[in-house]
């Protein structure tokens, strides 16, 4: 009679490491998820916080924001007492007040007032589960769990150059909702060859619309672009005061996954830079932040630098929310290619490295 292997016998199982749960109705992958999950990305503009919670979503999990005192809270959407959105509550001294029960919720999400039971005292489980938050170009930015590199550059929020630079001022847009894919919506960021097609309103020229070949260098964040053309960054209508045969340098960054930064040239010294922040609430719905810094023109006001910027991602948006598939396509058969696709080439093949799924958001 055969006797059951000895314990010492049996084949040792891989230790798995421990992953967090997934968001309820998660709808990315959850192998995508995991690596996402370790990126900053911003969930709010800094000067909107204060006057009381507001409710964000990132790669499906939600969350609430608040201010208490000089510090930002970042925390589940989530009563720990009866499961109400904190984002329903109120701002309430430095802390946010839930609107079912009152609980009070004070410096890093601890639950400092239980009204119904003022003497009673008040056990860790009623404290909020936080995420840290950090505040850079007027927005805030949360990741949802500690990363697995944290020494790499990639794990830092993406450098936006020039704002903090004597002579440019700083102005946060308001954040645009797209109906799309971040990585899609990224990707048309940084594409050149759509200008004079889709930008007709707002800088694109139909009668200039070649690509002069541009090579994108990677580095350890993803990878910079220098793209030269006589295309001009005039909105049309402003005549244009650039000299004869002037040519024009778009430099991008690429901070993979969703950051990227255009720093445009313009004559002489003046720069104007955006910042393209594709935050992923889910796999299908976006929110672009959009700071920009800019030293020439600060006599304008920054309502008319909104309604421009607003006027070109709109121009975007109607593209990004039409493409089939849906999803970002990391495996290069799965689309049709022109030489101009540099950029989009080294988007994907710089994704695929970090272990995306080949069908990106599926
Ligand atoms: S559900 Fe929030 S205080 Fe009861
Ligand atoms: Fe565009």
């Amino acid at each position: 009679m055969d006797h059951p292997p000895a314990e010492s016998s049996l084949p040792q199982l891989p230790q798995l490491p421990q992953l967090p749960q997934l968001p309820q109705n998660c709808s990315f992958d959850a192998s995508d998820w995991h690596i996402l999950s370790q990126f900053w990305f911003p969930v709010a503009i800094a000067a909107e916080l204060g006057h009381g919670p507001i409710g964000a979503v990132l790669l499906d999990q939600k969350l609430v924001i608040y201010r208490s005192g000089e510090t930002i809270v970042v925390a589940d959407d989530l009563c720990p007492h009866r499961g109400v959105p904190l984002s329903m509550g109120s701002q309430d001294g430095d802390g946010i007040r839930c609107i079912y029960h009152g609980l009070h919720f004070g410096p890093g999400g601890k639950c400092d007032h239980v009204p119904a039971n003022p003497d009673m005292g008040i056990p860790p489980r009623l404290n909020l589960k936080t995420y840290p938050a950090a505040q850079k170009y007027g927005l805030v930015w949360t990741r949802l769990r500690a990363p697995e590199a944290p020494d790499h550059p990639r794990s830092a929020i993406p450098t936006m150059p020039h704002w903090d630079d004597p002579g440019f001022q700083q102005i946060n847009c308001p954040s645009i909702d797209i109906g799309g894919f971040a990585g899609r919506q990224l990707e048309g960021f940084i594409d050149v060859a759509h200008f004079g097609f889709v930008h007709l309103t707002t800088f694109g020229d139909p009668n200039n619309t070649v690509v002069p070949s541009y090579v994108p260098v990677t580095n350890e964040v993803g990878f910079s672009v220098d793209y030269r053309s006589s295309v001009a960054n005039y909105p049309i209508g402003v005549e244009s005061s650039a000299p004869e045969g002037f040519v024009w340098l778009r430099h991008f960054e690429v901070h993979l996954p969703f950051t990227a930064s255009i720093t445009v040239h313009f004559p002489g010294e003046a720069r104007l830079v955006v910042m393209n922040c594709a935050s992923p609430m889910t796999s299908r719905q976006t929110r672009l932040f959009c700071p920009i810094a800019r030293n020439f023109d600060l006599h304008i006001p920054v309502e008319a630098v909104h309604e421009f910027n607003r006027r070109v991602f709109e121009e975007d948006r109607l593209v990004v929310e039409a493409q089939k598939p849906e999803f970002l396509p990391l495996d290069p058969t799965l689309e049709a290619h022109i030489s101009a696709d540099r950029s989009s080439f080294a988007y994907r093949k710089g994704l695929r490295a970090m272990g995306f799924s080949p069908i990106f958001a599926a």
